[in-house]
């Protein structure tokens, strides 16, 4: 056969993975094969494979004669809207997708090439876990990757797809990349599945309620998005990139923008007369950001606070706002880890941050203590303490206690903070403040009802409104709601030559 001849028909073969019927069975799991994935994911044409002839070295269990080329993995690189992006793609036809020592080097070279060029990994993930017929190779090469992973982490974006399966080690790639996206109903990722579980505490669970999309949207939070096919997920994915540099020293993709009338009326309408009704502060976001330009993070999780991508006069911003609407917008353990992570990675890839607030405190009680709300709080304040991108806040309504000086205040760095008339800014709410400083002329008086709810009406006069925080600085400007937008778009143009210089060290310590 002529070498060309054998050239077509080994690309050929490689292109087929583990064979028809195991495509047809992938496909009729609902679920892609690697190479259509890849497709989808890039532009068109623009992927260019590595490896792909790779084979793997294991000659145990018979595998001398089990040999397809790619070794269950597709990698590469291409571009996303025309910017270049490292691929892996994990074939489940192939051993299950499972990893072997070549599988983990082919990644590795790729994610090499990612840091040495600047330009983020994508991931998509569909396997069966490490290669059964290898031994330790295969964990060394998991191993080898979450340590590229780890050095990759604030240099490059790193973003994984669950697809399929990931169980027991596997998930630690994913959870240390910056992003994590899960297929509804095709993708599951724990660290002891169904039948360990149920051998070690008995509980009968199914793979999709211990550690389905859902359940790691919602309640572990450990996926960032989840979407209802694989179609929509890589289509997200190229989204999420509009929003992100390629690198640590890049700047995010700026759109064209042409100032107009950035008056937004409906944000003058938007507080209740009473401050204790909730509102939803999405809408106070869509009014402010370019048109329907939000991309959110962790929807589901941790509602209590909303954190997303937009973009504000064509450029790239991360919001973190209260939600007031869900648990009166307080702090909790998981609203302070979700925020903490999406701050820090803002300030990793040069994304100015805008922070909303209204927010009543953090949620007293046991659970949250035992289960630490000291640690995790302080999580959210060490992140914006650290940031040293733009940094720019607005109070809209409440801004009580400590969570006053963690929701990006003045004091722990940030360039400019607008609020709005409505704001109050205080140690704690009214009620409670007058019950504690008035407690004995309270007691005292004939009419202590009476005499509460006047205590309470001079502490709100005296505290909640802005004026008091203006006089000191704390607050440059109080601003009317629909000037919100206006103010913004100037004052992040002002600020984005912003440059910080810090103190020497090796690393910090954030509290974990
Ligand atoms: C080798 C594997 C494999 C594996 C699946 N296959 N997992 N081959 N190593 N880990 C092969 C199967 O033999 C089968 O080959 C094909 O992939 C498809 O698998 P099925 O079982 O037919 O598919 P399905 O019913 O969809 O089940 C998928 C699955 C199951 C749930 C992933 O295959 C499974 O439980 N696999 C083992 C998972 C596991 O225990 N992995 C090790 C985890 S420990 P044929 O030839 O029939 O198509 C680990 C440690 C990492 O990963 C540590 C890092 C620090």
């Amino acid at each position: 056969m002529n070498p060309q001849q054998i050239l077509k028909e080994k690309r050929a073969l490689a292109q087929l993975g583990g064979g028809q019927k195991r495509i047809d069975s992938q496909h009729a799991k609902g679920k892609l094969t690697a190479r259509e994935r890849v497709e989808i994911l890039l532009d068109a044409n623009s992927f260019e494979e590595i490896g792909m002839f790779v084979e793997h070295r294991c000659k145990d269990f018979g595998m001398e004669k089990d040999i397809i080329l790619g070794d269950g993995v597709i990698t590469g690189y291409g571009t996303i809207d025309g910017r270049l992006v490292y691929v892996f793609s994990q074939d489940f036809t192939v051993f299950g997708g499972s990893l072997s020592e070549t599988h983990a080097e082919k990644i590795c070279k790729i994610m090499d090439l990612a840091m040495q060029n600047g330009a983020p990994v994508i991931g998509l993930n569909d396997s069966g876990g490490a290669r059964i017929q290898e031994g330790v190779q295969s964990l060394g090469g998991y191993a080898d990757i979450f340590y590229r992973n780890t050095r990759a982490s604030g240099v490059i974006p790193q973003i994984s797809a669950i697809l399929g399966p990931c169980a027991g080690g596997a998930v630690y790639s994913p959870a240390i990349t910056d992003f994590i996206f899960m297929v509804e109903k095709t993708s599951y990722m724990f660290v002891t599945g169904p039948n360990v579980v149920k051998t070690v505490t008995h509980e009968d669970i199914t793979s999709e309620a211990l550690g389905g999309a859902e359940t790691h949207a919602s309640i572990s939070g450990v996926t960032h998005f989840k979407t209802a096919n694989e179609v929509e997920c890589l289509q997200s994915i190229r989204r999420l990139m509009q929003y992100i540099p390629s690198n640590c020293e890049d700047e995010a993709p700026v759109y064209d923008y042409e100032a107009q009338d950035e008056l937004r009326i409906k944000l003058d309408n938007i507080i209740p007369a009473n401050a204790n009704q909730p509102y939803d502060m999405k809408e106070v976001i869509s009014e402010i950001i370019d048109t329907d330009s939000f991309m959110e993070v962790h929807k589901d999780w941790a509602e209590n606070i909303i954190c997303g991508f937009a973009k504000l006069g064509g450029r790239s911003v991360g919001i973190v706002a209260n939600q007031p609407s869900s648990l009166a917008g307080v702090l909790d353990i998981n609203s302070s880890r979700k925020a903490g992570r999406f701050v820090r990675f803002c300030d990793a890839f040069n994304i100015p941050l805008l922070t909303l607030v209204d927010v009543p405190g953090f949620l007293p009680g046991k659970d949250q203590e035992w289960q630490g709300i000291i640690t995790n709080g302080a999580k959210l304040l060490y992140a914006f303490s650290e940031a040293t991108v733009p940094k720019i806040t607005v109070i809209t309504r409440k801004a009580y206690g400590g969570a006053y000086d963690v929701m990006n205040s003045k004091h722990i760095g940030a360039d400019m903070n607008f609020a709005w008339p409505s704001a109050e800014i205080a140690v704690m709410g009214a009620k409670g403040a007058a019950e504690i400083i008035f407690k004995n002329e309270i007691a005292a008086s004939e009419d202590k009802d009476a005499t509460w709810k006047q205590k309470e009406m001079e502490y709100t006069e005296t505290f909640a409104n802005p004026y008091k925080a203006a006089a000191r600085g704390f607050i440059d400007e109080v601003i009317m709601p629909q000037e919100t937008r206006k103010k913004l778009i100037k004052a992040f143009d002002m600020l984005k030559n912003k440059v910080v210089a810090l103190p020497k060290k090796k690393h910090d310590n954030i509290p974990l």
